[in-house]
Parts: structure tokens; sequence; C-alpha cells
């Protein structure tokens, strides 16, 4: 999407690949909104750490960071004969599943891109992998802009939309998947206003999502994350829509950021409806309940403190909790298929109970 800086336009995606010096080329977002920094990674380890320590993350952003570490890793390559190379290849895919267990979308990446290299020879692989990197980070961007499409109806003018966390541009490669119909709806000329929610543990959507609508001058407020039930109680809140970082294809289930259930179960007292947006590679059609979706327990410090800009413009971390007490971090938390209305994809809107259904179509 286009970034301004300083009076100047461009557009950037999150993640891109250096293929002359195998560099994965990456927005520096644990610096946002107060800095814009562009990073890059030398090697598939540093691209599996920018992903664990968040330097980049969203499902879309880290599935694309994945394909693209996984091209990397393969080749930095430098022993002989494809059944190392093939050994090579299983030790990079491992690192990188690893770095962040929630999110589907890695695993998908890499999983499609292995199913597909034929290529007699290990040069032949190598040069495959980083076309079929390319060609996932494109799909997401081409993904996300389709179910923006679909997803603009939904926003009717003057509507005030609700959406939690940051499933935005900066989650994905382009676009994002729920700002995605409100981009599409600011395009059509639509006007609406979005509050944006996720102020605790680490205020992605207070951090990110603000920084994105204001970058793309969408009218919004930041909300305490306990706000969200009195202004839908005020009738102030008309409509819901959050990401998704795995959405189990046989039970219609959301793995999304810590407090998207809580959002959902307010919205259903109050009759709001509830929708979750996904590319297709946020689908896991495997898990059987969303009791087995691995959910990640981030460090204690991100309840314990918070980070923030001095007014001389230092970072810092300062503590606020009671100093000597402990605390659980759970990272995301999982939404049950009755409390959603609708899934947005880029190929229509599904009850999450009809995915299974139309795995043929959504697979
Ligand atoms: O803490 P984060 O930034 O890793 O939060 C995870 C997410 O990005 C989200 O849950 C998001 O809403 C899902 S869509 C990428």
């Amino acid at each position: 999407m286009k970034v301004t800086l300083h009076g100047t336009s461009r557009h950037y995606r999150t993640v891109w690949c250096d293929k002359a010096r195998n560099r994965i080329r990456l927005i520096e977002q644990r610096l946002l909104p107060h800095q814009f920094k562009i990073v890059s990674t030398a090697d598939y380890r540093e691209t599996a750490s920018a992903i664990t320590d968040m330097v980049v993350r969203g499902a879309g952003a880290i599935g694309a960071t994945a394909a693209y570490g996984l091209a990397q890793g393969m080749r930095a390559f430098r022993g002989r004969g494809l059944k190392a190379f093939e050994r090579h290849t299983a030790k990079v895919y491992d690192t990188l599943a690893k770095a962040r267990p929630t999110a589907v979308d890695p695993v998908n990446a890499m999983r499609s891109m292995l199913a597909q290299l034929n290529g007699p020879t290990v040069a032949d692989r190598q040069a495959q992998a980083v076309a079929l990197a390319g060609q996932f980070a494109d799909d997401d961007a081409t993904h996300c802009q389709a179910l923006g499409q679909v997803g603009e109806p939904l926003i009717h003018d003057g509507a005030h939309v609700l959406t939690h966390c940051n499933a935005g541009w900066l989650a994905f490669v382009d676009y994002g998947s729920a700002t995605a119909p409100l981009y599409a709806a600011q395009a059509n000329g639509k006007s609406f206003h979005v509050f944006c929610d996720e102020t605790r543990p680490r205020s992605q959507g207070a951090v990110l999502t603000a920084w994105e609508l204001a970058q793309q001058g969408i009218a919004h407020d930041i909300i305490a994350d306990n706000a969200a039930g009195h202004l839908m109680q005020r009738g102030e809140i008309d409509l819901v829509i959050v990401g998704s970082d795995r959405t189990l294809g046989r039970t219609g289930e959301v793995a999304n950021k810590i407090g998207t259930y809580t959002k959902a179960v307010l919205a259903k007292r109050h009759g709001i409806p509830f929708y979750v947006a996904i590319p297709l590679s946020t689908i896991d059609w495997e898990l059987e309940s969303g009791q087995a979706i691995p959910i990640e327990e981030r460090d204690e410090e991100e309840v314990l403190s918070a980070w923030g800009v001095t007014p001389r413009g230092r970072r810092q971390q300062v503590r606020i909790a009671n100093p000597g007490s402990s605390a659980r971090n759970p990272a995301f938390d999982v939404t049950p298929p009755e409390l959603i209305t609708g899934i947005i994809t880029p190929l229509g809107i599904f009850k999450p109970h009809q995915l299974w259904k139309h795995r043929a179509k959504l697979g």
C-alpha cells in the first residue's frame, strides 16, 4: 500500500526478496509508527528469527516471509547431490515452521512449494523455489485484494466498523484481510469510521492498524480493549471484521489475536454481525478441533511492561505491573463458529460450517 513519508508517497509490500544478494527485505514493524525502516535478513536462520521476534508478523506476511526464507535457505546449499539437498531443505523448513506456531500460513506456503518442486537438479529446484515463493507472495496480495471486493458491500455509507489487532496490509503482503473491504469501500467513495483495538498486550491495533488507516486517510479512533462492549451497547458499532491466523476448514473455528473471542461474544450479545476475512492460505484442512491449535504463549514482559517513545523520540520500555508479580500471556484465542456471521474469502462469503462442503473450491 501507499506509504507517505516526509511528503513523498511510495508503494510498499511488507516483504520482498533481493534475488541478487539472496536477502529478504522486510518492513521493521516493531518500530512503527514512530520510525519506518526496511531491514534485510542474510540467511534463513535470520529470517526465522525475524518471524519469531516479530520484525514481521501477521498471517500472510509471515507466510510469504517463510516462503522466501525457504527459497533463501535452499539457495545457500553448498553440498552435492539431490539427497543432501533434500536433507538441507528439510532442516530449513523445520526452522521456519517452528518460528511462530499458531499461524498456519507459513506451513501452508512452504508445503505447497515443496509439493511443486520437481526439477531434475539442485540448481533447477533452487530456481523453482525462488519463483514459487514470489508466486505465494503475489497470490497473497491478489487474494486480499479480491476478498476486499467480496467484503466491500458489507461496508455501508456511514458505518462504524470495529477491527481487532492488525489484519491490515502490514499483516499480509499487501491490502490486508480485515482492512481490504475498507480500502475497497474507500475507493468507491464511501465514508465510514473505524474503531481499532488490541491496546494490550502488544497494542497492535493502536500502533499498526491506526498507522495504516492514518496513512490511507481513513477516519478512525483507537479504543481501549475494554471499551468495545460499551460502544456496542450504545449502538455505536455496526459491524466487526477481524482477521485470522488459522481457520479450521473442518469446524469453522477461528484462531486470532487474543481478545477476538471476547469481541465475538459481545457482538453476538448485541446482534452485531461478526465477520472474519481470510485469504485461502489461512485455512487448515487437517486439524479436527480448535483445542488442537497450538496457542503461542509469549514473553510475560509484554503484559508486565509497555513500549513507547519518550517526548525526545527515544524508544523505551517501562514497567507497569506490580514488581515481583508474574503474568500469563496467551497470544491467541479460538472463536467458535456459532459466533461468526461469515468468513470473507476471495471466492465469496461462507458460513463457517460450510467451509468443509466447499473444500474442493477453497482448498
Ligand atoms: O500479535 P500479532 O501481531 O502477531 O497478532 C497476530 C495477528 O497478526 C493477528 O491475529 C491478526 O489479527 C490476524 S490476520 C494476520
